[in-house]
């Protein structure tokens, strides 16, 4: 028997830097929303709290990029992202920012507590980057160069968005500050570094076995494998004191009298934004925060995030927790990976994706815009893997599940219950639940489903509901029945059930698509959800019919009017421009981007190369060259030195074990004074991202490449 009584849940409280894409929607907020709609069915008691990050370099860059104060940007922002997640029926119980006095009063709090432990901290004079043209000390964000793991070239001194990389400023190769655009110089400065490395050990079992403190608390299998994985390889190779204070005018200041100037580090205040934003949500709502916080068993924590807040959520904040005691740790971390745009990144410099704002603008004339995004996203969630969203699945989604699938059964149900019974529920028949066997089955696979975060299996179950009452329909034809006897008793029967699947499916597209699920129940006649019938047979195997007889239904409408229209192009209109815009982007890159081709070369030209796999065994560094890295190449039948112009790109260490092609037959020549013998085959994208040729291929060294 569980002894849960509250869920509290988090998504990553976003940047008010900016608008949110597609991108973030399906990575921490409708995956959150979802489960905390279902939780609230269920009858939990749930708190949801989310709210704007408002320090860190990023907003403070946006605001001298914009030439206004950090105060314009935030508060534009936060009000942008807070009415637009609430268009979207992102339901928060609360939505928070951290610029708010009880945040930073919370904040300092915690930190102050663990300066007492008097073990927490360390305290340390450091060398780090300066500005001297703007007279400032970098924060890592300020600082851009080439991620030394695959070579991107606008990687930022904490993190490689490119290749997800956490990153040190040191580690970049050729920084440059964002702020006048010079190299930095190193400078020495005082901060206070929190010991991760004290709270190794604990971390490692409680994430392996999900023991802590000698008990069980979380199975560990049902942690996502990616996460599990991300987490051990970071233990793994060693925790170390992480910094978490910095040298900015913006931010929350630290609370210690030598500490002038400087402020808490943004990953050390934002997670603490949860514990305030429940605080105030307390406050407003005379509840007692700590009975969420520090509930112990009674209370489960659940942290929605992307993939790229791995680390914070499941190691640095727990061990934050954790220190500071009496804190519940989250019972799971359901991290999605990242979702795609057509095939690639999101990109705001290029224009490629979609913020959440514009599609709301954009798709203003399309019915049922909001839940018909919401359900594109839901079956094309990045649970486990990266995904992809396309315009053509969106489309396909829509008219296949939405309207043919669930919009055609309600109609048909409405409509001929209308017929038959006037728009009245027929009387249920004794054995009633009988032929909805089937239904219930998937009914309680769903549970399960929502239960382990699987949101994607858990909409199939729902579109299995409404195939089987298609199937259903079909099968019994009640319209035969009633050509030859209108007062054919099984005609009621069939009606009664399919007006149960109706509510059925009524409350089980609520965590999905909200608003549909309420023309439903509109359309059912019904005041509210029938969530009790739910909770009856969830909770106590009890059933009970969701629709009762004799009640009065409401009128049928058409809940989603297909995309693919012959005889209405408008709706199909809205999708060809936003693929138009993704074509007018690439057509102006190609432009850029894809240089003329050179003049055709006979087979017998192609045929003089001599292409072999090889394997890099190791790399250095050309003394006094910026460009060049020495490598040592084994080609299977002999090791090669080879001189490349790749050190910009990508850091010595990285290229170790890295397979390649070799032009093998290349004549050799010096370049500063090291004979190359070959050259590496790349492939680089206009922007300057190189690749190596081969490098996925399950080659040894020596083989023929043609
Ligand atoms: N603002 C961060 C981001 O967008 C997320 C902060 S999550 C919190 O990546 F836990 F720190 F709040
Ligand atoms: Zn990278």
């Amino acid at each position: 028997m569980s002894k849960i009584k509250r869920h509290l849940i988090t998504s990553a409280l976003p940047y008010a830097n900016g608008p949110l894409h597609l991108g973030h929607l399906a990575g921490a907020y409708l995956p959150a929303d979802i489960y905390v709609r279902y939780l609230r069915l269920l009858g939990k008691d749930v708190l949801w709290v989310c709210g704007s990050d408002e320090h860190g370099a990023a907003i403070t860059i946006r605001a001298k990029k914009d030439g206004v104060s950090p105060k314009v940007i935030i508060d534009k922002y936060h009000a942008l992202n807070k009415n637009t997640f609430d268009a979207l029926g992102i339901s928060f119980d609360f939505y928070h920012r951290t610029s708010e006095e009880i945040h930073h009063k919370t904040s300092q709090d915690f930190f102050t507590k663990l300066y007492e432990k008097g073990d927490e901290f360390i305290e340390k004079v450091v060398e780090q980057y300066y500005d001297v043209a703007f007279n400032q000390f970098l924060a890592d964000r300020y600082i851009t160069g080439t991620c030394p793991k695959c070579g991107h070239t606008e990687a930022y001194g904490d993190q490689c968005e490119s290749c997800g990389s956490t990153l040190s400023p040191t580690e970049l190769i050729a920084p440059k500050s964002v702020l006048s655009g010079e190299a930095p110089i190193l400078r020495e400065t005082k901060h206070w570094y929190f010991r991760l490395d004290k709270h190794a050990d604990w971390l490692k079992e409680w994430i392996e076995t999900g023991i802590l403190d000698g008990k069980q608390h979380h199975d560990p299998n049902s942690w996502r494998k990616h996460v599990t994985g991300q987490c051990l390889s970071w233990l793994n190779s060693g925790l170390q004191p992480r910094s978490i204070t910095r040298d900015l005018d913006w931010g929350i200041s630290v609370p210690l009298k030598d500490a002038e100037g400087k402020v808490l580090y943004v990953w050390f205040d934002a997670p603490i934004g949860y514990i305030s934003a429940t605080k105030q949500w307390a406050l407003e709502n005379g509840k007692d925060w700590e009975s969420y916080w520090k509930g112990g068993e009674e209370v489960e924590l659940i942290h929605f995030i992307g993939k790229d807040n791995i680390v914070f959520h499941c190691i640095v904040f727990p061990a934050m927790l954790k220190a500071h005691g009496d804190f519940v740790l989250p019972r799971n971390v359901p991290a999605n990976q990242f979702l795609n745009f057509e095939g690639q990144k999101f990109s705001k410099s290029r224009g490629w994706g979609l913020e959440q704002h514009e599609y709301l603008q954009e798709f203003a004339d399309f019915p049922n815009k909001e839940d018909a995004l919401r359900y594109a996203l839901l079956r094309t969630l990045p649970e486990n893997k990266d995904s992809d969203f396309k315009w053509d699945e969106f489309v396909d989604f829509h008219d296949k599940d939405l309207a043919d699938n669930l919009g055609n059964f309600l109609n048909r149900v409405m409509v001929l219950s209308h017929s038959y019974f006037n728009g009245v529920v027929p009387p249920a028949p004794s054995n009633w639940s009988e032929p909805l066997q089937r239904v219930f089955d998937i009914v309680e696979q769903w549970k399960t489903e929502m239960e382990k975060f699987s949101f994607k299996a858990a909409s199939q179950s729902f579109m299995d509901v409404s195939s089987w009452g298609n199937t259903y329909l079909q099968e019994n034809a009640p319209w035969s029945l009633y050509k030859a006897n209108p007062t054919d008793p099984r005609i009621a029967e069939i009606m009664f059930t399919g007006l149960q699947v109706s509510a059925i499916l009524a409350i089980m597209a609520e965590p999905f698509i909200p608003f549909t699920s309420k023309r439903i129940n509109a359309m059912l006649g019904l005041n509210a959800l029938p969530a009790e019938s739910l909770r009856l047979f969830l909770n106590e195997s009890v059933k009970q019919p969701f629709i009762s007889s004799g009640s009065l239904l409401g009128t049928p409408e058409v809940l989603f009017p297909k995309i693919i229209d012959r005889k209405d192009t408008s709706r199909l209109s809205i999708i060809e421009k936003q693929k138009a815009k993704l074509q007018a982007i690439m057509e102006e890159e190609k432009d850029t981007s894809f240089p003329p081709l050179k003049p055709n070369i006979t087979f017998d030209d192609f045929a003089k190369l001599d292409l072999r796999s090889g394997i890099i065994l190791e790399a250095a560094v050309v003394p006094k060259a910026d460009k060049l890295l020495v490598l040592k190449v084994d080609l299977g039948f002999e090791i090669r030195t080879i001189v490349s112009g790749i050190a910009l790109h990508f850091s010595p260490e990285s290229l170790t074990g890295k397979k390649v092609v070799v032009v093998a037959n290349l004549e050799p020549r010096k370049l500063r004074g090291i004979e190359s013998q070959g050259m590496l085959l790349l492939a680089e994208r206009g922007t300057g991202e190189l690749v190596f040729v081969g490098a996925d291929q399950p080659m040894e060294g020596g083989w023929v490449v043609k």
